[in-house]
């Protein structure tokens, strides 16, 4: 196969740890995108060990900041001049935290796993659409079952964080309306992206077990939920192969702007109103979605809200 860079964000731990171990035991060039150097140079240094595979790189990346990611897009530039792989990993999950906001007073969910895959993306498109196999992955969640009800809708003056506090805010609920966000944006970008051949997907992750680490982010409640599910969720190596397949496998170089299960199934927008045997079916992330994220209305809002906010000053 040929060997591929690849742009990993939030690879210290999990999943993205895991990825970038896959990539670089099959010999690619790995950018281990992450948001403190300390924490993360003795994970690089163990993924190089492993690997015997020297062009593993660690870079600093706040996903959650513009002008972090402008600094890391310059430099990446710089740096490595190629891209062919780009994958949005990185998420703010901690369940039961305050309403946080970012630098730009964005609400720090949806700065992370929305507006920072944007953003990266944008910044570092042209790279992409030089490339001969260009494909971007960005990380979703089953927690978009919740879209299974018609009433919910994504509210996008929450989405940048006007907290009125009429609602208790919740983390829970952001990072559930994040996920769908990035879901809609994906098959926005795929659209946009089509005529520059920058191929576009978003992998529905239904559960990989959740390092001390990142247990230790959710409040006390929340960690003792994640403790139970992890007794039940996959190592986190098996969503990294499901990452590697759909960045590199043949059988997705002709597709783009698709929702893809941990089986490397295709899933389908469900049907309207639909029955208790859907939700039953995207629970266990057989194969069907909530058709809300096919709503083109709000697929281009939301890809316009990110062009406003990410407008340099
Ligand atoms: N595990 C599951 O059951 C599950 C289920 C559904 C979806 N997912 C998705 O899978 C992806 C990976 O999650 P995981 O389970 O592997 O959790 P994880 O180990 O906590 O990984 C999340 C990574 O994101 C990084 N991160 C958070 N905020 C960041 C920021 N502002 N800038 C840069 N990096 C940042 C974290 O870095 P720090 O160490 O610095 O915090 C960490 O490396 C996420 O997108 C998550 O939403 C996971």
């Amino acid at each position: 196969m040929k060997k591929r860079t690849v742009i990993i964000t939030g690879a210290n731990s999990g999943i993205g740890k895991a990825a970038s171990l896959k990539f670089a035991m099959e010999g690619h060039t790995v950018i281990m995108a992450c948001r403190s150097l300390d924490r993360s140079s003795a994970v690089q240094n163990g993924i190089v060990a492993a690997s015997k595979n020297e062009n593993v790189y660690l870079e600093e990346l706040d996903a959650s900041s513009p002008a972090s990611i402008r600094a890391f897009c310059t430099r990446f530039r710089d740096r490595y001049g190629k891209l062919d792989i780009l994958i949005h990993n990185a998420a703010y999950i901690d369940h039961g935290s305050p309403h946080r906001v970012n630098d730009d007073q964005i609400e720090l969910t949806f700065a992370t796993n929305v507006l920072g895959p944007y953003l990266i993306t944008i910044l570092l498109k042209d790279l992409l659409a030089a490339s001969d196999d260009a494909r971007i992955l960005n990380a979703g969640s089953n927690i978009i079952k919740h879209y299974f009800n018609p009433k919910l809708e994504l509210e996008l003056d929450n989405l940048i964080g006007a907290y009125t506090g009429d609602k208790p805010f919740s983390v829970y609920n952001s990072y559930r309306n994040s996920k769908m966000a990035l879901l809609m944006l994906t098959f926005r970008m795929a659209d946009e992206f089509k005529k520059d051949g920058i191929r576009v997907f978003n992998l529905q992750i239904n559960g990989a077990k959740m390092s001390k680490e990142t247990l230790q982010k959710f409040t006390l409640p929340w960690r003792m939920i994640a403790r139970v599910q992890n007794l039940f969720f996959r190592p986190a190596s098996f969503m990294a192969g499901i990452y590697y397949e759909i960045c590199t496998s043949a059988a997705f170089s002709e597709t783009s702007g698709k929702l893809i299960n941990h089986r490397l199934e295709i899933m389908a927008p469900s049907k309207n109103n639909p029955g208790i045997a859907d939700q039953i079916k995207q629970v266990t992330g057989a194969g069907i979605y909530p058709n809300y994220a096919d709503r083109t209305d709000m697929q281009e809002k939301i890809w316009m809200l990110c062009r406003e906010l990410t407008v340099p000053e």
